[in-house]
Parts: C-alpha cells; structure tokens; sequence
C-alpha cells in the first residue's frame, strides 16, 4: 500500500551530470513515481525516422534502480519543426482561418493524417522499446489533451468533420433536419458542402455549433484512442491515462473517461482567489464521479506558483498540504506536481518546480519533502473508495455547450452557475457525486439539476422517475429547454419534467446584467425562505399542481411565482425561476437534503473546515488561514495525537483512523 508521489520529470533539461543528484533529491523526497517524456519527440526523432533512445534508455534504468516508477509520455503533444517544414498542413487553424506557428507545443491539427501518422509511428517505436520495461508502470498518452489546440477548422477538421456527420446522420436530408437549415436559407444539397462553422456574417447555425463541438471532442479521443491502441497491443498490462484538466469545457470527459485505465487530473487553483478549495473540491468530486468512485490520480499541480495567470502569486505556508490532502481525501491515490525540478529556462522558468531555482534550502522544497512523509503516513488509505454519495449534481457538457452557444435571452456561464448550486453542498461538507444526467440514479436521494438546459426525454423521464420513486429534485430556469439537437420541443420546455416539477411556463424575462439598461434584479418574498434578491433571470410561471414558496415582488413578474415545490409520488421536485442569492440557495439545499434526510460526513464544523470520508478515514481540513478547534473522535495519523479536541493551526488537517495502532 503506497500512495503515488511525484511529479513530471524533464531529463533533457539538465544536464545528464545532474541525473544522479535529481534523483538523491526524489529519493529524499520519498517520490516513487515520475511523468517523463511528455515534451520529447524532437530529442527522440531528431530527424524525420531517426530515432534517438540512448539518452530515455539511460535515465529510465537509473530511476529503476532507484525503484521510482515511471509514468512514460508517448512524446506526441508537441511535434518537432522538421515536421511542420515539411507539412504545415498538420498545423491547427482558428475559425478565422489564421494557422498557428510551431515554436510553442501543441502545435497539430488532431485530425491531420499526417500528423496521426507520424505520431503514431513514433509511439509504435516507444512500445516496442519500452512496453516491458521494468520501470515503466503507466503510459501516459499525449498530454492534456485539447489544451491550447481543441477547435481546429483546417483542412483536415474539414474532411474529418464531414465524415462524422456522415456516420451521424447517413443522409444530407437528416442532417438538414436537425441542423434546421431551412432558417437563413442554409440547406445542403450533399456533405461535400458542409464546412467547419468558421466566422461568418451573423450568428452561425447552433445545431452545427453544437455537432462541431463534439465531434472537435470526438478527434480528441481519437488522438487519445489510436495510440492507446499501440501501447495495449503491444503490452495489454500497462494501464493507460492521460491527464484531465478538471471541468475543462472544450473536452466532454464524461464520454472520454470509460477509456482510460486511470482518471487523472492537473489541478492548478490561484492562491489568490478565497473560492479555491472549493473550485478545486468540485473538480476532485468530478474526478471521482469520473471515474465511478474509483481512485484516481492528481498527475499535476504546483508546489508554488503557475507562470499563466496575470499575476502568479505562491501558494501560502501549509496551501500545498491542505490542498494535496484535499485530494486524496476526494480520491485521489496520488499527488503529482508540475515539475520535479524548476526549468532554468524556456517558457516555465517561472513555474515553480518541486525543487526551486533555489534549490534544497527553499520552504518549497522542505514542503515538498514533508508531503512525501504525510503520504506515507497515510498510505493505508490507498484503494480506498469514498463513500457513496447521495447527493448528485447534473451535470452535461453537451448542456454546457449548447447553453452558451450564443443568441439566448441572457449570456449563461454554466460552470459558474453550477458552482452556485455546488457551494452550499462543499460548505456543509456533504458528498456530492457530479454526473451525467443519463447515469443511474439509484444510490440518490437528491438531485440538483442548474441550467440543464438540454435534457433528452430519455434522461427526463428517468429523472421524473426518479421524483416519482420518493427522490428529491431541484431544477432552476432553463433546465430541460431543448433535446439534443438544440430544438424547443412541441410541447414547450421543460421537457417531460413538468409533472414532476407541477409548473408550467409561459414566458421568460431575463434580467440585465453588468452596465445595461433595464433592472439587475428582482426582489422576491418567501415566509419559509426570507426574502432575497433574484438576479439574472425571472419568469412568467404557472403552478399547476405545485405549491409556491417564493413570488416574485415588483417588475412585470410582480406575484408570479419564483419558487416552487410540488409533492409528486413519494418525492418532491423544486423549481427555482431566478437565481437566488448564495444564502437563499443554501437555505434551499439544506432543507431538501434535511428532509431527504441527507447528513453531511460531519456536521456542524467552523466555516471554511473541510470534511471528507475514505473507508475507514476520516479527513478534516482547515482551509483557511486561522486557527480552528475541532472535536472529532478518531486518532489522527498525521500528527500521531490519540485524541481530540484537536487544534487545528491555518491550513492544517487530520486524517483520523479508529483502527489501533499497528
Ligand atoms: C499543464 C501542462 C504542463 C505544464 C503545466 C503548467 O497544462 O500539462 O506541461 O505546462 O500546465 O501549469
């Protein structure tokens, strides 16, 4: 039982001199585990087909030796010049069909068949290499995948894209049914007319938009499954990930996750912004959710700071710890970092590294090297699942595509409305599962459903199923609006929720936003939840069978409804028309998962004090920088006290255990 620790490890950018002293510097670290590889392919092809090993062979057998495994990189994000001199068709290009230069990374069109060809050719060469390599115990395939190249509209995405669609719809007659084209007069005669949706005049068409988007997602995959392909045939064994990037919205995870042996994450929350531990807590929950409960990996992140933001401020004393430890709390069977050793030059000389520019006497490295010990005092926690969740939220990146697509009655961003929903959940330190709504629902008893724009009614009618079995529902405005090609249903919106909800509606009124004219909010009056605010949305609704919690009080939606419950079999299903404030949604939350009779893993802990179960540990973080006193029973396996109360300083956490002492 080992938790994973390590990082990405860049050999070609020291001297090979130095190779013994980074890897003194790991042991001493106790890392066990190294990326390596990732930016290589112009050192191991120098020329095109001349390979170049010597230098891989050598650092490998050394890091065996020295019984740190390696993570081996297939070395395809990012493609030496030769390649795009001698093709600059494999470059990507942006929808104004400006081509993007080599001379950073990721510099490929992900459907180019020059650049899968010659990508491809170089992993073939790795497995054959490396597949049975002692050290090498995960392939790691590409690498963030989409990260700076997720929309590309050359020549390549143009050929592939008319091929999906074909595969898609078979016919030019379905495709122009869904796509609508008989608006603005954009009806195909056959596929060879259909392009990548590039800028034009006005709005493009959405349905193609939303098609561009996945299929973009699906050559992703693509890139990711054709070398994985290579690796497993010629070592079946070896699992294979390649790395997240947490609620990254060009790339739909959930399709991509059932391919990986192991749902990995990069993980880079701003020091500077107080939302952090809970951005980041949601995208440990995704990542599990991901991965069905399974452990996963936190492949990077940063021991100090980034070197993207416009400013990059280092994370605090204690910030690494208390986020690393909120990893695997959520999860996570390992903690990686973005590099083992700062780059001296080049673009991320001033990311920070594991060993910083200034070397071992540096709090970065001593942080370093306690986290190595923390790990292994808690390494009984490896393999071991999270409890069950009961609480999900829904969460859907096609919704997420289609709903910020553009020509809607308000610009909606998804991710940071989803996170409002999310907030009370992590503040109360309950579970919460984050899933597609086609997922089973069975092991739930809440479902909290933002802006769910575009629900299928296959996924509806289970959701109603789900209220009508005794599960409890909460929907907000424009939730089930359209299906998945981006069409209003004959029946109107709500789409095969409106039984379960009780509600019908009649209109929509958005509210302005940042400097237009026209009113920002809308009071709202509840005897049961206070009153409060709206803000970005209101509606014209109509109860059917629901009852009114809430009403609007003033503008035209003066006396209409804001908020609804409606009883419906043995469940009950919210619905909320406008966008309450932080307290009002919690309120909202915790009496629905009160009466769903949803405890949190501890209740009642100081604001800002994590809580998180893994089997038979419990951890308790404190994220903020004041100290706290927590009661909790359990001997803490970090500290070795026997007993609380526990005082816990700025940034400190337990990780309790009522097992004895072995
Ligand atoms: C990731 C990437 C790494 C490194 C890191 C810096 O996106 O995979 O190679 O660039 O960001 O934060």
């Amino acid at each position: 039982m080992v938790l994973r620790y390590g990082g990405d490890y860049n050999p070609e950018l020291t001297p090979e001199s130095v190779w013994d002293e980074d890897i003194r510097l790991m042991k001493q670290a106790r890392v066990n585990l190294v990326t390596v590889g990732v930016f290589s392919w112009a050192l191991l092809e120098p020329r095109d087909g001349e390979f170049e090993f010597g230098w891989l062979d050598r650092i490998l057998d050394k890091l065996h030796a020295a019984g740190i495994a390696v993570d081996l990189a297939t070395a395809t994000a990012s493609p030496p010049p030769w390649l795009s001199v001698a093709h600059p068709e494999t470059l990507p290009e942006d929808m104004f069909g400006v081509r993007s230069w080599p001379g950073s990374r990721q510099a490929y069109a992900p459907t180019s068949p020059i650049y899968l060809a010659y990508s491809r050719r170089l992993v073939r060469q790795m497995a054959e290499r490396y597949a049975t390599h002692p050290a090498v115990v995960l392939w790691h395939i590409n690498n963030e995948l989409g990260a700076h190249t997720n929309l590309d509209y050359g020549p390549a995405a143009e050929v592939a894209f008319r091929t999906w669609l074909q595969q898609k719809y078979g016919t030019i007659e379905r495709l122009n049914e869904v796509w609508f084209t008989q608006f603005w007069s954009q009806r195909y005669d056959a596929f060879s007319q259909v392009r990548p949706p590039r800028k034009a005049p006005n709005w493009r068409n959405p349905a193609q938009l939303l098609d561009f988007q996945r299929f973009s997602s699906d050559a992703l995959l693509s890139v990711f499954l054709g070398e994985k392909e290579i690796v497993k045939a010629v070592n079946p064994d070896i699992p294979v990930l390649t790395n997240f990037i947490g609620a990254f919205k060009p790339v739909n995870y959930q399709q991509f996750a059932p391919h990986v042996d192991l749902v990995s994450d990069d993980s880079y929350p701003d020091p500077l912004d107080p939302r952090s531990p809970m951005l980041a807590a949601f995208a440990r929950d995704l990542m599990r959710s991901l991965s069905g409960g399974a452990p996963w990996l936190l492949l990077e992140q940063a021991a100090g700071y980034v070197n993207w933001r416009p400013v990059n401020t280092t994370k605090r004393r204690g910030q690494m710890r208390a986020w690393s430890l909120q990893a695997v709390s959520r999860g996570a069977d390992g903690i990686m970092f973005f590099q083992i050793r700062q780059s001296r030059a080049g673009a991320e000389k001033f990311h920070s590294g594991m060993l910083p520019h200034s070397g071992e006497r540096s709090r970065v490295w001593r942080s370093v090297v306690e986290l190595g010990a923390d790990l292994e005092r808690i390494s009984a926690v490896e393999g071991q699942r999270a409890t069950e969740s009961r609480v999900a939220i829904l969460f859907d990146w096609e919704a997420w595509w289609a709903i910020e697509e553009g020509s809607k009655p308000t610009p909606i961003d998804y991710y940071e409305n989803v996170i409002r929903w999310y907030q009370p959940l992590y503040q109360a330190n309950v579970q919460v599962d984050i899933i597609h709504p086609s997922h089973d629902l069975d092991q739930y008893s809440v479902l909290v459903l933002p802006n769910l724009y575009l629900l299928s009614e296959a996924d509806a009618t289970r959701i109603a199923a789900f209220v009508q079995r005794g599960g409890r529902l909460v929907a907000t405005y424009l939730t089930g609006i359209v299906d998945e090609n981006d069409h209003v249903a004959e029946s109107g919106y709500l789409r095969g929720l409106e039984s379960a909800l009780g509600v019908w509606i009649d209109d929509f009124a958005a509210l302005a936003k940042g400097a237009q004219a026209g009113p920002t909010s809308v009071d709202v009056t509840s005897e049961t939840l206070g009153d409060f605010r709206g803000t970005e949305w209101s509606e014209y609704i109509e109860v059917t069978t629901a009852e009114v919690v809430a009403r609007f009080c003033g503008l035209d939606v003066d006396g209409l409804p804001a908020v609804t419950r409606n009883r419906h079999g043995a469940g009950e299903a919210w619905y909320v028309a406008t966008m309450p404030d932080d307290r009002t949604i919690a309120r909202i939350i915790d009496g629905v998962r009160r009466d769903a009779g949803v405890a949190a893993v501890v209740e009642g802990l100081p604001g800002g004090v994590e809580a998180a179960r893994r089997g038979d540990h419990l951890f308790i973080i404190n994220q903020t920088d004041a100290g706290v006193v927590v009661d909790v029973p359990g001997r803490d396996l970090l500290s070795g006290r026997a007993q609380g109360p526990f005082d816990l300083g700025p940034f400190e956490a337990l990780v309790l255990t009522d097992r004895e002492e072995s």
